[in-house]
């Protein structure tokens, strides 16, 4: 077993590209439209203390084995799993891991492309000065006018994925690297006028209220399934994302505390977002912080609209969210592209289109299911409902389960020695432990109180 590989799409520059990378990966729609308003549906402070637990009881742990296996192959997930199921002698089903990964990429993928048409959207809605001083109700009509008509989501759709492809093609270095080392930076910038914004202008202090109160009465198993499926979407965890960036990383760099401090930012952005969202939403009276998924696109476009200079800067706001969605899309096409190109020896440029396009289309059925076939349901969900649930609350569970399974007991312990140097004992003790028995035991039991608190409960 060669211990070191050489991987055919290349390297970042340095380790900062992959933090800027990672952290691109991971603060996307997941903390900026998903976040508050799944907090705000489970009660704020509890839920919100939950889903930090999460992130450093499962996340973390998780997140470093990911890494270490993509940086172990140097491949796209699927064959840098397949090497480190070779070179472990381990039972070949293994290789499973990495094509759920890769799959629920492409899944996530194909609907991400949708909602972060919205945001595309909304940029010019809100620059339009059409929302000025409107109430919740005109503000909903306006949301559902979006909603319901395909043919303007498609096009939304369809320009982001564009996008997406513009810097896959441009490969690891000059693509990936330049436009992450490019947007990060900017999105760190207008987080920070946001903030000062939000603090001078909003009700800065309902919002840490509402977020670090603790209200133990409105979290469920439910819940708490969501705070850990939270926690591993905004992670990018569990669908080779991480992996396929891993597989990138330069050879001398600490996993362990690489990826502490893209968790570190990930999590810092998903509190701040909240914080910008329930500053503006409490500003305004009558608006509800458990509006749901309209959070974002109802009460924020309201209180923008009531707000002197909103306008400007809820146009901000929404360049922002998408620039977040775009650094996070391209990393879910990049695992399916590497593989692709791997697997049938075929041009980035080409293996991109087949893979974008294969999103699109099935993005497709996520643009009806808000308008032609809002109507039809199974268990309960939309096709873009299911599609969520499926994705964040079942396959990305499995797949981090399985990780850690695979990474705590069956992986050659040569290949976590080499990955692993330069790291304490102390923190190699703490990361073996949560790893083999802490993570599994945690996803196994949110996971399957979840399932039964929503189906059978
Ligand atoms: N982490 C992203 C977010 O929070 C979503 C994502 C998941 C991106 C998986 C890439 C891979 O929005």
């Amino acid at each position: 077993m060669a211990l070191q590989q050489k991987g055919m799409h290349g390297t970042w520059a340095s380790r900062w590209t992959f933090i800027m990378a990672a952290t691109g990966s991971a603060v996307g729609l997941g903390n900026m439209w998903k976040f508050p308003y799944v907090a705000g549906s489970n009660g704020g402070g509890a839920f919100v203390l939950i889903y930090l637990g999460c992130i450093l009881l499962i996340g973390v742990p998780v997140m470093m084995a990911e890494v270490l296996i993509g940086r172990h192959g140097r491949q796209s997930p699927i064959n840098s799993m397949n090497e480190a199921v070779a070179d472990s002698n381990a039972n070949s089903r293994w290789r499973s891991v990495g094509w759920l990964g890769v799959l629920a990429g492409l899944l996530i993928l194909s609907f991400y492309a949708v909602i972060a048409g919205w945001a595309l959207d909304y940029i010019l809605l809100i620059s339009s000065g059409d929302l000025q001083g409107i109430n919740g109700a005109a503000a909903g009509a306006a949301f559902d006018n979006l909603l319901s008509n395909p043919g303007r989501l498609i096009m939304w759709q369809t320009l982001f994925m564009a996008l997406c492809v513009i810097v896959v093609i441009g490969g690891v270095k000059r693509g990936l690297g330049i436009a992450v080392e490019t947007l990060m930076p900017l999105l760190f910038l207008m987080m920070l006028m946001l903030l000062v914004f939000a603090f001078l202008k909003g009700n800065f202090e309902a919002a840490v209220n509402f977020l670090f109160s603790f209200n133990l009465d409105a979290l469920t198993w439910r819940g708490v399934l969501e705070a850990m499926g939270q926690a591993f979407f905004t992670l990018s965890i569990g669908m080779g994302a991480i992996m396929a960036y891993g597989a990138y990383m330069p050879q001398d760099a600490n996993i362990g505390k690489t990826i502490l401090i893209v968790a570190f930012f990930d999590s810092a952005v998903a509190i701040i977002s909240g914080l910008i969202i329930f500053s503006i939403v409490f500003a305004t009276p009558g608006i509800e912080p458990s509006a749901g998924p309209g959070l974002m696109f109802i009460s924020l476009p309201v209180a923008f609209g009531s707000m002197p200079g909103g306008l400007l800067i809820g146009a901000v706001f929404f360049v922002l969210v998408s620039i977040a969605a775009w650094s996070s899309a391209i990393s879910l096409l990049e695992p399916c592209v590497a593989w692709l190109m791997e697997a049938k020896s075929i041009s980035r440029a080409k293996a991109n289109l087949v893979i974008a396009g294969t999103a699109w289309v099935l993005g497709l059925g996520s643009v009806f299911s808000f308008n032609i076939w809002s109507e039809y349901k199974v268990a309960g969900f939309t096709y873009f409902d299911f599609l969520d649930f499926l994705t964040a609350n079942i396959m990305l569970p499995i797949s981090g389960l399985l990780i850690t399974l695979f990474v705590g007991y069956v992986i050659k312990r040569e290949v976590i020695d080499f990955e692993m140097q330069g790291t304490s004992d102390k923190v190699m003790e703490v990361w073996q432990f949560t790893i083999r028995y802490i993570a599994p035991f945690a996803i196994s039991l949110v996971f399957i109180m979840g399932v039964y608190d929503k189906f059978f409960a």
